[in-house]
């Protein structure tokens, strides 16, 4: 089975600080790094480091070349990507001490797709390839019509939340990967197991992965409701963790055929190895790691 990522990439501009800053408030950082990141690559990366053939279809500018021969470097084809006018787009990342952050996006390249280009793009997919998407690239819509109509399966993150989610064919989704926040946005609801109920009610085909943080993680998939603690590591930082674990989980399940149980587990400590390190792509751990 092939994955294909049609999403962001990201210069990932990380402050390292006490506290995330306040409103008025000017502080020091005590570190600064600029890595790569964007959630639709780091679920490329995520992918390929857990074994699986992935296509990642990026647009960025000239300046986010060595993002694209990063993920190369992970096994990513990068053909389908495209290098455009605009600049690539930017983080500005917060990581506090405990290694919670916030993030403020500059979309740049990520929002420029056009409908031919994106259609050149699904061209080269069809029945039993799996669609990866988040909500940091514009045309999400059409792109989940024609993904439907070429028969794939549809993966959707849909991070970060805003109003135009609801606006999306969300019928159309096979897996669903969300946090507890995301739950909320979608269900109205705040909390294990309320958030599954009314996924269930709302979209009744669909599998459900809900993060927890230190709470663990639960998937809803054919009926049942499968739970895995946290795998605990020591938190450095979470930027990515939720990107490692929805790569790890669709690996495990489609490229190594294992059950959900196994791939909540294998998600989860993966996830667990990326928070205790820098970064958001560079942190996310190979396979032979989580083994
Ligand atoms: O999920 C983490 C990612 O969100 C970061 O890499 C940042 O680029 C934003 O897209």
């Amino acid at each position: 089975m092939r994955f294909l990522v049609l999403g962001s990439m990201n210069i990932d501009n990380t402050f390292s600080v006490n506290h995330i800053v306040r409103e008025g408030e000017t502080i020091s950082s005590n570190d600064y790094s600029r890595r790569a990141g964007g959630k639709g690559a780091n679920q490329a990366a995520s992918l390929a480091k857990a074994g699986a053939e992935v296509f990642f279809a990026g647009k960025c500018g000239d300046d986010g070349r060595w993002i694209l021969s990063l993920l190369e470097s992970y096994g990513v084809d990068t053909s389908l990507s495209i290098i455009g006018e605009e600049s690539t787009g930017a983080a500005m990342i917060q990581v506090d001490s405990s290694g919670q952050n916030s993030i403020v996006l500059y979309a740049g390249g990520n929002r420029q797709w056009r409908e031919d280009e994106a259609l050149f793009v699904l061209s080269h997919f069809g029945k039993g390839d799996v669609i990866v998407l988040q909500n940091e690239v514009n045309l999400l819509s059409f792109i989940m019509e024609k993904a439907k109509e070429r028969g794939m399966l549809i993966s959707l993150n849909p991070s970060p939340f805003d109003d135009e989610i609801a606006d999306l064919p969300l019928s159309y989704v096979d897996w669903f990967f969300l946090n507890e926040i995301e739950g909320e946005c979608l269900t109205g609801e705040n909390r294990f197991p309320l958030i599954l109920d009314e996924m269930r009610k709302l979209f009744p085909e669909a599998s459900v992965v809900l993060t927890c943080g230190k709470s663990g993680a639960y998937a809803m998939h054919e009926g049942n409701v499968y739970y895995q603690e946290i795998v605990d590591y020591p938190v450095v930082d979470t930027t990515g963790a939720g990107d490692t674990f929805s790569g790890y989980f669709l690996s495990s399940i489609y490229n190594n055929g294992k059950s959900v149980e196994d791939s909540l587990f294998y998600a989860s400590k993966a996830s667990g190895i990326a928070v205790s390190r820098n970064g958001a792509m560079d942190a996310i751990p190979f396979s032979s790691e989580v083994m």
